[in-house]
């Protein structure tokens, strides 16, 4: 795990560390990949991180005229919930609502979703299409890069060790243009791409005038297909002439062959996903299942970062280095913890063991914890990102000895069986009801796409949300957050 930990105040403090570190440093935004990369052995020689979650500002979205650009803090669920990226970049949003589950989307941003350059990653697809430009920042200047340019290989980029994204920029969709995205994964959430599209047509009428098709998943970097593309011109999308376009599409030179899918069924997903995109842009049904008013489990603050710095905060490699946090309202002095994850942390050195471990890589959502009011994984989390925060637990739900109404409907509904599952769904569904008192079915299904349980089956958890929300009272959303500095 890393040695040194840097929660920095400004993007200044920041690129000074990386200009020092280099190579042996890595910036830290959401975790999710990172923390990963570490649990599994994949960064030696990596010891320093440098945290930039307390930085304010940088989370914001910004449209100048035609352009709009994303601050390197943007998480996923801020562009699933930006009316700028919906009315103007629907693909973006679209991808955006398709990683991973709402904890995921909290702390997962959307630079590091570049930055990490997997094929397969969600958001790169539609910003291609988009026409999007990375900023990389170091001590020495700025320089603006293409995608085309940015991307050299799976997992492979040309920002150096002392660079900094800073922004994503990218044109807005033009008055006369539409565009989708489309992901098939092997399940509904949780699920890395087997192939992604995003496909932004120009109209003149009926006729296309322009095309941009990407595929995600199917080379080492995202493709376009200028093939389908130069056939689009000129057209008006009747069945033909969309079958010939998938057709094309489809004919993608060695696609990957891997665990998730052989390349022949992905070509033939390409043909599938591309010609469904047409055809949805053609009948005009391109936003049809977009979500209203999606659960985010973010909280009153909406993922905004909450809690800043007075100064930098320096973890360097010392065993008797503190962590001070808030956990369920009382405050912890701890030595000791600082390479670990916040999961572990919580366990060890708080002494708090409701929070579970189920999978220590984001998929299971037993570990799920609220930092600063926002519903995390804390197995994504570092320790050191506790120092001043504010984290509860699932200990935390009981207010006065009172159960929290959704812990009263487990019981009564029988939610539990072997309860490994229990606490973190507790956790997801608290925040629920405090964003949606009164959740419809769909919400509540959303709001538990990051919660896995081997035994329930789900129904009687259901149940017993749908209980819970039937006698919500203000008291409810009162119990978990403290009000904001
Ligand atoms: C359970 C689970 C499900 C997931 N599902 C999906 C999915 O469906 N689709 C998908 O696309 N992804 C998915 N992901 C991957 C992940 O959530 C995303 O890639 C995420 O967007 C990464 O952002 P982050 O802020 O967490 O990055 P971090 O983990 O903090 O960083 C990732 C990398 O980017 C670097 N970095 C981050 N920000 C900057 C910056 N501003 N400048 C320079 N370097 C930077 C870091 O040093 C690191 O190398 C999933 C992950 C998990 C754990
Ligand atoms: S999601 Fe954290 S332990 Fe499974
Ligand atoms: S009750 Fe056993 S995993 Fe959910």
């Amino acid at each position: 795990m890393w040695r040194n930990y840097y929660s920095v105040t400004s993007l200044e403090e920041a690129l000074g560390l990386l200009s020092q570190y280099r190579a042996g440093a890595r910036i830290v935004a959401g975790g999710t990949d990172l923390v990963i990369e570490f649990e599994r052995g994949q960064r030696p020689g990596v010891e320093t991180l440098i945290d930039l979650t307390r930085v304010p500002g940088l989370d914001q979205i910004a449209a100048f005229g035609d352009a709009i650009r994303l601050g390197p803090l943007v998480t996923h669920n801020h562009v699933v919930d930006s009316r700028v990226i919906q009315a103007r970049a629907f693909p973006l949003a679209q991808a955006a609502w398709q990683v991973g589950a709402p904890q995921i989307r909290n702390r997962g941003t959307v630079a590091g979703n570049v930055v990490t350059a997997s094929p397969a990653n969600d958001t790169i697809t539609p910003l291609w299409a988009l026409g999007a430009e990375v900023t990389l920042t170091s001590v020495s200047g700025e320089r603006t890069l293409s995608f085309p340019a940015f991307y050299q290989g799976v997992r492979r980029t040309a920002m150096q060790p002392d660079e900094l994204l800073t922004a994503i920029t990218f044109p807005a969709l033009a008055a006369h243009e539409r565009g989708l995205f489309l992901k098939l994964g092997l399940r509904q959430a949780q699920a890395i791409a087997v192939v992604n599209a995003a496909v932004i047509l120009g109209f003149d009428g009926d006729t296309v005038t322009s095309a941009k098709i990407t595929l995600g998943s199917v080379a080492p970097t995202i493709i376009r297909v200028p093939a389908c593309e130069d056939f689009l011109i000129g057209q008006a999308l009747d069945d033909t002439v969309i079958r010939e376009a998938a057709r094309l599409a489809a004919g993608v030179p060695r696609p990957i062959d891997d665990v998730r899918g052989s390349a022949a069924y992905r070509t033939e997903m390409v043909r599938v996903l591309v010609g469904r995109a047409l055809r949805a842009l053609r009948n005009g049904t391109e936003r049809d299942g977009w979500p209203q008013e999606p659960p985010m489990l973010w909280g009153e603050d909406r993922g905004r970062v909450r809690r800043s710095l007075p100064e930098m905060v320096r973890h360097e490699d010392d065993a008797a280095d503190t962590i001070v946090t808030t956990v369920n309202g009382q405050t912890y002095t701890r030595t000791g913890g600082i390479n670990k994850t916040l999961l572990r942390f919580l366990r060890e050195d708080i002494g708090l063991p409701g929070t579970k471990e189920g999978c220590a890589e984001g998929e299971c959502g037993a570990c799920t914890v609220f930092l600063d009011g926002v519903a995390v994984m804390a197995c994504l989390v570092p320790a050191p990102r506790a120092h001043g925060a504010e984290i509860v637990t699932v200990e935390g739900l009981a207010q006065d000895g009172e159960l929290h109404p959704l812990q009263s409907a487990f019981v009564e509904a029988g939610a539990v069986q072997c309860g490994y599952c229990t606490p973190g769904f507790l956790m997801s569904g608290a925040k629920l009801l405090e964003e949606h008192p009164q959740p419809s079915h769909e919400q509540i299904v959303h709001s538990i796409t990051g919660n896995l349980c081997r035994c329930t089956g789900y129904y009687k958890i259901i149940e017993a949300f749908e209980k819970a929300a039937e006698r919500a009272s203000p008291a409810v959303a009162a119990v978990t957050d403290q009000a904001p500095d």
